[in-house]
């Protein structure tokens, strides 16, 4: 059937009609690009692969395939919080409405309840792979891990550290305990998916405000000795959180040095938000090679400075980007409202900027929910497109009919193009027809 997928930031490919085919361990073999329609059989006799071996799936009408998406930045304990404090500052809402809430996952019980609803409402938004915050509890952390590995959805999981500025009932009882908590949930990630085929896990110092030097500089040590291990915190999000990280880190000029200098900046690292940027600090996280999540709701909504993030100026100098829902402080948990307010804030951003930064298309905002949040979590060679030895992860888009209550977006005159860009503009989870689950 048709395929759409992103070559790369500025290429998108569309195929009205591809063959893709998939072995048993879910790689992809081969794809062929514009086959004759209607004779499956005889192109599969072509490439040696007898047409009786195997499953033919045919995509219905006014479906098409994409890759599955990508979260680079959400938080699994806010699932239940979504929607509230909007419009709130982001150490306020924090200390109201946040750590509150994140406190109860330290009821085994309400973890598994909540956490479930969570990777299913991310998966059914066509979400194959995120990169999760979770609470500071080492045993709902697990169970976060337990259950992306049981329903099938890749994910970065990382137990939340925090040793200060927060309160007493939501904090990790010393520096020792965090990192003894910490290196305790990466064995257990280790031990139930030893290859990190789905899950892995991903260190998780919240901020620097919530860490006490001691427990940086841990992380570090760790980051060190598991080079290959991702790594993610908040970084120049809003003027509150800036100053306050000033204060507690007078030796340090921004945000940059400081976090460089607690060996968390490199190649596996995930910055969320990114919005306050100088040209000193844009060009070490190039130099560093550190990844962008960039969260375009949460960035006005809640905490984020209420700024257009320079997207389009990390693009320009080759910085890796991706899209995180950051749901809670972001109020959706669909990628698709991400897409549509990347391009909304990069407007306000080519206006402020007079013009230097031109706003991103949706070419480019599809590309960066998909190829480009695979790169910024590590897995650019294993997802986010559709190339031959890449695990096959996409979803089955409908655009047709009125099963689920569609409204067709497909009427005389359309090309895939324009139905592509109505789903992109328009569409929801109704139109995410299928994800097929991806087994170990
Ligand atoms: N900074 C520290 N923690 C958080 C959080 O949970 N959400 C957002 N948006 N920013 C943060
Ligand atoms: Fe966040």
């Amino acid at each position: 059937g048709p395929m759409i997928h992103s070559l790369s930031a500025s290429e998108l490919e569309i195929l009205p009609f591809a063959l893709l085919a998939i072995d048993n361990t879910g790689t992809i073999v081969t794809i062929v690009k514009n086959p004759e329609p209607g004779k499956t059989n005889e192109t599969l006799t072509d490439l040696n692969i007898s047409p009786d071996l195997v499953t033919i799936q045919h995509l219905a009408r006014g479906q098409f395939l994409i890759p599955g998406f990508v979260d680079t930045h959400n938080h699994a304990p806010q699932w239940a919080q979504r929607g509230l404090g909007q419009g709130m500052h982001i150490l306020d809402w924090l200390d109201t409405i946040t750590f509150p809430n994140e406190a109860r996952f330290q009821d085994p019980d309400y973890a598994q309840r909540i956490y479930a609803s969570c990777v299913d409402g991310f998966l059914r938004q066509g979400i194959t792979t995120a990169s999760y915050y979770g609470s500071i509890h080492g045993e709902a952390t697990k169970i976060l891990a337990d259950l992306c590995l049981k329903k099938g959805q890749r994910a970065l999981v990382g137990k939340c550290n925090m040793t200060r500025n927060a309160p007493d009932y939501y904090r990790d009882g010393s520096v020792a305990e965090s990192l003894r908590s910490t290196e305790d949930c990466i064995a257990y990630i280790k031990s139930i998916d030893p290859a990190g085929k789905l899950v892995r896990h991903v260190l998780t110092p919240r901020f620097a405000i919530s860490c006490d030097p001691e427990v940086l500089q841990g992380l570090g040590q760790i980051a060190r000795s598991n080079p290959d291990m991702p790594i993610q915190t908040h970084f120049n999000e809003a003027e509150q959180e800036m100053k306050a990280t000033r204060e507690l880190f007078p030796q340090f000029n921004n945000e940059a040095d400081l976090y460089e200098h607690y060996g968390l900046l490199g190649q596996q690292s995930v910055l969320a938000h990114c919005c306050f940027m100088t040209d000193y600090q844009m060009s070490r996280l190039k130099e560093l090679d550190c990844g962008v999540a960039h969260c375009p709701i949460s960035n006005m909504t809640v905490g984020g400075g209420f700024m257009a993030a320079p997207i389009r100026d990390f693009m320009r100098r080759g910085i890796r980007v991706g899209l995180g829902t950051d749901s809670g402080g972001g109020f959706s948990s669909s990628i698709l409202d991400a897409m549509r307010q990347a391009m909304i804030a990069s407007h306000a951003r080519e206006l402020t900027s007079k013009g230097q930064d031109k706003g991103l298309s949706i070419d480019e905002v599809f590309y960066l929910a998909t190829l480009g949040g695979a790169d910024v979590c590590g897995l650019r060679g294993k997802v986010g497109n559709f190339a031959v030895g890449k695990e096959f992860d996409a979803i089955v888009v409908g655009t047709q009919g009125v099963q689920q209550g569609i409204m067709t977006m497909v009427e005389d005159g359309d090309t895939l193009r324009t139905v592509f860009e109505k789903f992109v503009m328009t569409g929801d989870d109704r139109n995410i027809i299928e994800v097929p689950f991806i087994e170990l």
